[in-house]
């Protein structure tokens, strides 16, 4: 089919919950996709910081055609050596002792809220269940992570929402202060909102909100479904700050294009799940498990992330020059290779010209170009883009 056949057929057949882009991509390898009628793109989205490895890295490709002939799906009533395995992986490279696994970021968010309830019962009482997010926050699109996506547009036509959620304006500690109380039993943070538009978390906020939640007896999540595994220059964002979290929330990158979710937490924390009060029947499937530990391996041990601080630093550099030649541009903010170009106008006109010129990039907040090439980009592909988009930049006359 060509893009044109693939654009008919989906409109008549899939339900439209999302706005599409009409480009159809068929093929991908490392930060290159093909579309349906041959044309190639420089890919800087990556299926929104899924492909940290570009697309269709070998050595997941393999893991998953190897145990593709040897176990593709197996229940969790029976014990899966993928699944420990990565489980191992992840609590040997983090400071959180034990694993869930699940499909997607929501999920991970959904299972860190049932959990933190659960501990806040166990531990304390009955009345400790509220969860404090910040505004401009996103954790996902299931009714309980939507409710704790600090933003009114996500919330709007499926009202009523779950109680027992409260928001508060990031990086504010004053307002955390004030909000945090006895019936608190979670903050749930991201250390870089992503979509809210690439904010960073300052050091003082953090280290507040995680002294807050000590005297308060409240958990610290951390959704790092967006920020972990490499993509800021370390493998989770939390370690920039020297903040551990008591929950941790992983899913995109972690299987390599594959999908795959997962909720760490502290140990005590995770001792509050009894058996029967969670699960996922795909969560920690085989052929997830062994794509994630492939990706994983690759992405601590291949030099991935040491890329994504060195190439990272350079494109904000090269970012930030660019932004001094126009009066539209606002700020370039981010960490390793999640960098955002906050503009004065609407970036939409700019990200569809780029990709006319064969640059996907994406806006987020209406005004954020957001660039989340693979973590294993060359400067010579960052240079490419930065040539693409200075063009289209040079060409663009804001009204
Ligand atoms: C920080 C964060 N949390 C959660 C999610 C939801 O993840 P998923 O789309 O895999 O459910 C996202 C998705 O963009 C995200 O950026």
């Amino acid at each position: 089919m060509n893009t044109k056949e693939i654009i008919e057929l989906s409109e008549q057949y899939l339900m439209r919950n999302v706005g599409r882009i009409p480009i159809a991509p068929v093929r991908g390898a490392g930060a290159r996709l093909w579309d349906a009628d041959g044309k190639e793109y420089l890919d800087f989205v990556s299926g929104i910081a899924v492909n940290a490895l570009g697309h269709c890295p070998q050595s997941v490709a393999d893991a998953i055609s190897w145990q593709a002939h040897q176990l593709m799906h197996c229940s969790n009533l029976y014990y899966i050596e993928p699944q420990a395995m990565l489980a191992k992986f992840l609590v040997d490279n983090s400071d959180l002792d034990k694993a869930f696994f699940c499909n997607s970021g929501a999920e991970a968010n959904e299972a860190a809220i049932k959990l933190a309830r659960k501990y806040a019962k166990l531990t304390y009482d009955e009345k400790k269940f509220e969860i404090i997010t910040a505004k401009n926050s996103f954790h996902g699109r299931t009714l309980a992570t939507v409710t704790a996506t600090g933003q009114p547009k996500y919330h709007k036509g499926f009202e009523p929402l779950p109680g027992g959620f409260k928001y508060v304006p990031f990086n504010d500690l004053g307002a955390m202060e004030e909000a945090i109380g006895p019936s608190t039993c979670a903050v749930m943070l991201e250390p870089i909102q992503g979509e809210g538009g690439i904010n960073l978390a300052t050091f003082e906020y953090l280290e507040g909100v995680a002294k807050l939640c000590q005297e308060h007896g409240a958990l610290l999540i951390f959704d790092e479904v967006q920020t972990g595994l490499g993509r800021t220059g370390s493998f989770l964002a939390y370690e920039h700050y020297g903040v551990e979290p008591d929950i941790l929330t992983l899913a995109k990158a972690l299987g390599g294009g594959f999908p795959i979710g997962a909720m760490l937490a502290k140990e005590k924390v995770a001792a509050a799940f009894k058996p029967g009060d969670h699960a996922s029947t795909f969560g920690g499937n085989p052929l997830a498990c062994v794509a994630a530990l492939s990706a994983m391996q690759e992405l601590l041990y291949g030099g991935a992330v040491e890329n994504a601080i060195a190439v990272g630093g350079y494109f904000f550099n090269q970012l930030k020059g660019l932004a001094t030649k126009y009066a539209y541009v606002k700020e370039v903010r981010g960490l390793g290779l999640l960098l955002g170009m906050e503009l004065s106008i609407k970036g939409k006109p700019l990200v569809d010209a780029c990709m006319e010129k064969g640059l996907l990039i994406n806006c987020v907040n209406d005004y954020v170009l957001r660039f989340i090439p693979p973590l294993t980009i060359s400067t010579e592909d960052v240079d490419q883009a930065l040539a693409v988009l200075e063009e289209v930049m040079a060409a663009y006359k804001p009204e």
